[in-house]
């Protein structure tokens, strides 16, 4: 079939909006008819071509939600009318890692999908003959996608899609990270640095897991306005004198645990040095440009202070996705906030504009 999607053609140029070939799902594969999409900052940065496991050309996107419009031969995990939330991070519910509590990194189709394959090492997407590859194995900037069925997630049909979108990347990976990664203990202090939708997302999690105090680092006044919006107690402006504003904040100690949202590799230094001493745990979620190391001093580490990572927020998506949404639509998580901006698909150039300005959380596309 024929639809319009959004193609990034060469590195560093706009995307070209257009119409291109979509094949019919494969044995296990769904075609999916997006109805929204967020815009993400892992779609810009692979647009800019600074990503050097970037592919071209592509069709990009991956926070997308729609409806199952038709499966492939095999499917039993959607039916068609579903309501789905796409996942980048898939769950096959069979590798090792997915029979393991400890890890939602799914190995079933990760070599494939990194190289913009779906799991048979083809793909369905096609312009003038030449084939398109599958952006993280989404390709949501389009009208339609063809994708894996346990890459889907299926939510409440009484969702709003275009807020359902947000669960697929960035809201999730925030929560997740303070919910299932860090298991934010009641009562506790946490700090989160960085206010976009991830560190949002953290603030809302600490939040839901009963936090005591809930401190906020940004450089943006309006973000962190948001984050209090989210349940943070204290906003702090960041910059080189953090960390002992924080020591200061907490009796000296630092805090039970701290969650960077950044991807600055001298904010998770911060983060590292402003969890306590005994137990404090801090969590990274920012992805750091390639080749770019941690500096921490060891002995942070020997005195107690744990350092861990979180992937989509060490969310199992096909489980853990349906229960955040059921949980925004039990009115436990302000989503409306993070919305800055709704867009038109021909409009996804601007909506990368919009970023760069640091213009709002999120534009979403509807489609
Ligand atoms: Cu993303
Ligand atoms: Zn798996």
């Amino acid at each position: 079939m024929k639809i319009r999607a959004a193609v990034l053609e060469r590195f560093g140029e706009p995307l070209v909006v257009q119409e291109v070939e979509l094949a019919d799902p494969g044995p296990n594969e769904v075609l999916v008819r997006l109805l929204a999409c967020g815009v993400c900052h892992t779609d810009m940065y692979t647009s800019s071509g600074v990503d050097p496991s970037g592919y071209a050309p592509t069709v990009l996107g991956h926070e997308g939600a729609g409806v199952v419009e038709r499966c492939g031969e095999g499917v039993s995990l959607v039916g068609e009318g579903d309501h789905v939330v796409t996942l980048f991070s898939p769950q096959c519910g069979e590798c090792v890692h997915c029979r393991s509590p400890l890890t939602n990194l799914c190995l079933a189709i990760r070599e494939q999908q990194n190289q913009g394959y779906l799991p048979d090492g083809t793909t369905r997407l096609a312009k003038d003959g030449e084939p398109l590859r599958h952006f993280m194995g989404t390709s949501t900037f389009a009208e339609y996608t063809v994708m894996p069925e346990i890459a889907l997630a299926r939510v409440d049909r009484e969702a709003p899609l275009d807020r359902a979108c947000l669960f697929a990347c960035g809201l999730s990976t925030g929560l997740g990270a303070a919910i299932k990664t860090a298991q934010v203990r009641e009562g506790s202090t946490c700090v989160v640095f960085g206010a976009g939708l991830v560190g949002l997302g953290a603030v809302a999690g600490a939040r839901l897991q009963g936090a005591e105090r809930i401190m906020c680092v940004d450089l943006a006044r309006e973000r962190l306005e948001l984050a209090r919006g989210q349940g943070a107690t204290d906003l702090l402006e960041g910059g080189p004198h953090i960390v002992e504003q924080i020591l200061e904040m907490t009796g000296g100690f630092g805090a039970d645990y701290t969650f960077e949202a950044t991807g600055s590799v001298g904010v998770m230094r911060q983060a590292v040095e402003a969890a306590r001493m005994g137990w404090g745990l801090c969590t990274v979620c920012g992805v750091a440009a390639r080749g770019e190391t941690l500096d921490v001093v060891p002995r942070l580490l020997i005195t107690g202070r744990r350092v861990c990572g979180s992937s989509f927020g060490g969310l199992k998506g096909r489980d853990d996705v349906p229960a955040l949404v059921d949980r925004y639509m039990a009115g436990d998580i302000d989503v409306d906030p993070f919305i800055s901006h709704r867009l038109s698909l021909d409009d996804v150039n601007r909506a990368f504009e919009l970023m760069e300005a640091q213009d709002g959380i999120r534009s979403v596309l509807e489609l």
